[in-house]
C-alpha cells in the first residue's frame, strides 16, 4: 500500500527523484511510530504518505488546501492549522520531525524569510530532525547554512534540477495539455520530451537539507 502511493506521487513528479529517494532513505533509518511531524507550507498533504506512522500535522496560509488535505485523510492522526511560516502558533521544541519544501523561497522579503527558518528550528526538539528543501538563493542559502549549522549531528545536502521540468508540470501547461485545445496540447506534447532532456543537462536547481538532530 505505502509502494503504491510512493509510485503515484513519483509519477505526478518524475523530476523529483533525487527528492523522493533521499526522503525514503531518511524514513527508512529515522522515522517512528507516534512521532510528531510539522510539515510547514502543506498544501493538500501531498506529502503525508511519505511519512507513514506519524501524528502529522500540516500548516498553510490556504484555508482551501487545508482543507482538501483534510478530506483525503480525515483520521485523528492528520490534522491541519492555518498559519503563516513567518509566525507558528506552537510551542518551542514541540515536533520530532518538521518538513518545508518547495515553498520558503517565495517569501520575498529576507527578513521574513529569516524568521521563518529560525521557526522552523524553534519548533523542533532539540533532538529533532528538519528536512527543507528549496531553490537555491545565494542570500537564502547563507541564512539556512548560518541557521542549521551546529544544529544537527548530521547534514545531507541533496541537489536536483526542477527548473524546465518544474515549469513542464505545471499548471498552466497541465492545462492547456488537457484543456480543448488541440493544437497547442500537440505542440506541448512534442516539447515535453526535450524538456525533459534538457533539465538532465542544466545546472541544479534546488537543494533538499536532510538534518538530524543530536541523539
Ligand atoms: C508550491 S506549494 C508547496 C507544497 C508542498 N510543500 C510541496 O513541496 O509540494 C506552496 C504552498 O505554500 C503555501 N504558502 C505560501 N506562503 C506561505 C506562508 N508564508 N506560510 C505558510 N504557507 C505558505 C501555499 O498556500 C501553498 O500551499
Amino acid at each position: 500500500m505505502a509502494h503504491q502511493r510512493w509510485k503515484e506521487i513519483f509519477a505526478r513528479h518524475p523530476n523529483k527523484i533525487r527528492f523522493f529517494r533521499a526522503v525514503r532513505n531518511y524514513t527508512a533509518r529515522r522515522l517512528k511510530p507516534g512521532m510528531q511531524l510539522l510539515d510547514i507550507a502543506s498544501n493538500d498533504f501531498r506529502y503525508a504518505p511519505l511519512f507513514p506512522g506519524v501524528r502529522y500535522i500540516g500548516a498553510d496560509i490556504n484555508q482551501k488546501s487545508l482543507a482538501k488535505g483534510t478530506a483525503k485523510f480525515p483520521d485523528s492522526e492528520h490534522l491541519a492549522v492555518c498559519c503563516g511560516a513567518a509566525q507558528l502558533p506552537f510551542g518551542t521544541a514541540a515536533f520530532d520531525i518538521v518538513v518545508s519544501t518547495h515553498t520558503l523561497v517565495h517569501l520575498a522579503d529576507l527578513d521574513e524569510f529569516t524568521a521563518a527558518v529560525d521557526e522552523l528550528v524553534r519548533v523542533l526538539r532539540t533532538d529533532g530532525d528538519l528536512i527543507l528543501g528549496m531553490t537555491d538563493r545565494p542570500a537564502k542559502t547563507k541564512v539556512i547554512v548560518a541557521t542549521i549549522g551546529g544544529q544537527f549531528s548530521r547534514i545531507t545536502q541533496v541537489h536536483y534540477r526542477r527548473s524546465l521540468v518544474a515549469w513542464w508540470e505545471s499548471r498552466v501547461v497541465i492545462k492547456a495539455m488537457t484543456g480543448k485545445r488541440p493544437i497547442l496540447s500537440g505542440l506541448l506534447s512534442a516539447v515535453g520530451p526535450l524538456i525533459y532532456a534538457a533539465d538532465i543537462f542544466g545546472p541544479a536547481t534546488y537543494t533538499l537539507y536532510v538534518c538530524e538532530g543530536k541523539a
